[in-house]
C-alpha cells in the first residue's frame, strides 16, 4: 500500500489517509481480507501522529470498509470486485483510438490458437531444451560484470550478428557482414521499422495478393498506399498498370500463402524493376531454411548489386516463436536511421537471449537442429499429403516443397461454404480470403503440418475429410 500525505494540502491528514485507503479499496488494489499496516508502522512511514492513523482506521471501520480485530490487525472488509465487477475508473478511456489505431484494429487479423492445422508453427516439443538451458545457465554464471543486464547496442549483440552473417552467407546466399545485420524482436518489428524509416505517408508499396497480412499491417501503419499485385507460378506478376512502387514486399523462397518459389528469371526482373524505380525490396525469408524437394535458390539479397534489397529473417520458425528474435540485413548506410528508429521504439532485444542464441549457433547446435527438423518436417509433410489423398478431387495441395505448411486450393464457392462447418467441427486453419487485399483470386486454406506428429496429423485430417465430405453430400 502506498500513500502520500501533505501537511499543506488544505485537507486534514486524517481525511487524506481515509480517502486514499478508501480509493484503493474501491479500485480493487486492496482486496478483501488483505491486512493493512499496523497504525504505528503506517504513522511512522507517513510521518504523522499514530492517533491520526488510528482515527482514520476507526472511520473506515465505521463506514464498513475495514474490520479491526484486537491483537490481529486491520483488514479490508468489502469485496469490491465482486460487488462492482467493472471498476469505477480504468475500464473506459476518455476517448477512442486515433484514425490510425482504428485502421490497424480493422486490418490486423486476430491471433489463432496454437493447435489444429495452424500454419507457420514449428514443433516446440522437438526443441533441444536441455542444450538451450545449459547454455543459458553457463552464460549467466560467466556474466560476473552483469554486462547482459545493462542497456545494450540497438543494432544487437555483436557475436550474434557475426554468427548470423556467417550462417546466411553459407546457407542462404546472402552477402553481408555483421555491420549490416540488425537484431530485432520479430520479422513483424523488422517490417515496421523498415516501413517507418524508408517510407513517407502516401508512398506506394506493392504487396503480393494473396499475401502476408502482417506485412500489410506494418506498411499501412506507416501510411503507405498498398498496391495488390497478383501472382503466377513464378511469383510476383506485375504489369504496366501497377503504379510506380517505392517499396515491394515479397516472400520469394516460399510465397505466403500459396507456397510457390520465385524463379531466377523473375528475381532478376524484379531487381531490374526496383533499380529503375529506385524502390526498396523487402525479402521476407520467414521459413526458407526448410527446403525439402529442391536446392534453395540464392536469396534476392545475394543477387542485388545496387543495395535495394532488405533481407528479413526470423528465429520464430527455426528455434521457437516465444524467443522473439529476428534480424534484418540492410546496406550499412541505413544502419544509423534504423538504429535511431529502434531506440525510439524499444531500445533493443534481450541481451541474454541474444547471447544464448549466438552460442547455440556458434557451437553447431543450430545447424544440427535445422538438419533434424528438416527431416522431421519432411516426413510430416509426406504424412499430410498421404492423409489428404481422399480429398484429391476437392482440395488441390500446392506449395508443399518447402516450409512449415502448404495451401489447399478449393473450387470457386467452396471456401465460404465449407469454412464455417470446418471450424465448427473444431479444425483450426486459416482461409485464403483473409490473405487477399483485392478481390479474392484463389480459394482454400493454409494447412500446417510441422507442429503436429503423425498421429495428430491423421486425427486432424480425418476430421477435416469427414466434415468436407459431409458438407458436400448435403448439396
Ligand atoms: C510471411 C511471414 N513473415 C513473417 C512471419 C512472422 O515472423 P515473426 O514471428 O518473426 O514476426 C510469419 C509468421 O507466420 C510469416 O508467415
Amino acid at each position: 500500500m502506498s500513500l502520500l500525505v501533505q501537511d499543506a494540502a488544505g485537507v486534514s491528514l486524517q481525511e487524506q489517509v481515509c480517502r486514499q485507503i478508501r480509493g484503493q479499496i474501491l479500485q480493487g488494489n486492496l482486496g478483501v481480507g488483505q491486512r493493512l499496516p499496523a497504525s504505528r508502522a503506517l504513522a511512522a512511514e507517513l510521518g504523522v501522529a499514530r492517533v491520526t492513523v488510528e482515527a482514520a482506521y476507526a472511520r473506515l471501520e465505521a463506514e464498513g470498509y475495514v474490520s479491526r480485530k484486537v491483537g490481529a490487525g486491520t483488514f479490508v472488509a468489502i469485496d469490491v470486485l465482486a460487488r462492482f465487477p467493472v471498476r469505477a475508473s480504468g475500464g473506459t478511456a476518455i476517448a477512442g483510438p486515433s484514425q490510425r489505431g482504428l485502421s490497424m484494429q480493422r486490418t490486423t487479423l486476430k491471433a489463432e490458437g496454437n493447435a489444429g492445422l495452424r500454419a507457420c508453427i514449428p514443433d516446440m516439443r522437438a526443441f533441444p531444451h536441455e542444450i538451450w538451458n545449459g547454455l543459458q545457465a553457463r552464460i549467466l554464471r560467466q556474466d560476473s560484470h552483469n554486462a547482459l543486464m545493462e542497456y545494450g547496442d540497438p543494432q544487437g549483440c555483436l557475436p550474434l550478428r557475426q554468427a548470423i552473417a556467417a550462417y546466411l552467407a553459407q546457407s542462404r546466399g546472402v552477402r553481408c557482414h555483421a555491420g549490416q545485420v540488425m537484431i530485432l524482436a520479430s520479422s513483424q518489428q523488422a517490417l515496421q521499422l523498415l516501413a517507418l524509416t524508408l517510407l513517407d505517408a502516401g508512398d506506394t508499396a506493392w504487396v503480393e495478393d494473396p499475401g502476408y497480412h502482417g506485412a500489410r499491417a506494418a506498411l499501412q501503419a506507416a501510411g503507405a498506399v498498398l498496391q495488390p499485385v497478383p501472382l503466377d507460378e513464378e511469383g510476383l506478376a506485375w504489369d504496366a498498370t501497377c503504379p510506380s512502387p517505392r517499396m515491394i514486399y515479397v516472400t520469394p523462397s516460399h510465397q505466403y500463402p500459396l507456397g510457390m518459389r520465385m524463379s531466377l528469371a523473375r528475381r532478376m526482373a524484379l531487381l531490374t524493376l526496383a533499380r529503375q524505380h529506385k524502390a526498396w525490396i523487402i525479402e521476407d525469408d520467414y521459413d526458407g531454411e526448410y527446403q525439402y524437394d529442391h536446392k534453395p535458390l540464392p536469396a534476392l539479397q545475394g543477387l542485388d548489386d545496387t543495395g535495394c534489397v532488405l533481407y528479413v529473417g526470423t528465429f520464430s520458425k527455426v528455434l521457437f516463436p516465444g524467443l522473439r528474435l529476428a534480424y534484418v540485413v540492410a546496406p550499412e548506410s541505413l544502419m544509423p536511421a534504423l538504429t535511431s528508429a529502434r531506440r525510439a521504439c524499444d531500445g533493443h532485444s534481450s541481451y541474454l537471449q541474444q547471447a544464448v542464441t549466438a552460442d547455440f549457433i556458434r557451437q553447431g547446435h543450430f545447424g544440427a537442429h535445422l538438419r533434424r527438423m528438416r527431416l522431421l518436417y519432411r516426413s510430416r509433410r509426406d504424412c499430410l499429403l498421404d492423409a489428404l489423398a481422399p480429398l484429391a478431387d476437392e482440395l488441390q495441395l500446392v506449395g508443399f516443397e518447402s516450409g512449415l505448411q502448404c495451401a489447399g486450393l478449393l473450387p470457386p464457392g467452396h471456401e465460404a461454404r465449407l469454412t464455417p462447418a470446418v471450424r465448427q467441427a473444431g479444425t483450426q486453419l486459416r482461409d485464403l480470403r483473409s490473405a487477399h487485399l483485392g478481390p479474392q483470386r484463389v480459394e482454400g486454406w493454409m494447412l500446417g503440418f510441422a507442429g503436429l506428429n503423425h498421429e495428430e496429423i491423421k486425427f486432424e485430417t480425418g476430421r477435416l475429410i469427414r466434415t468436407v465430405q459431409r458438407e458436400l453430400a448435403k448439396a
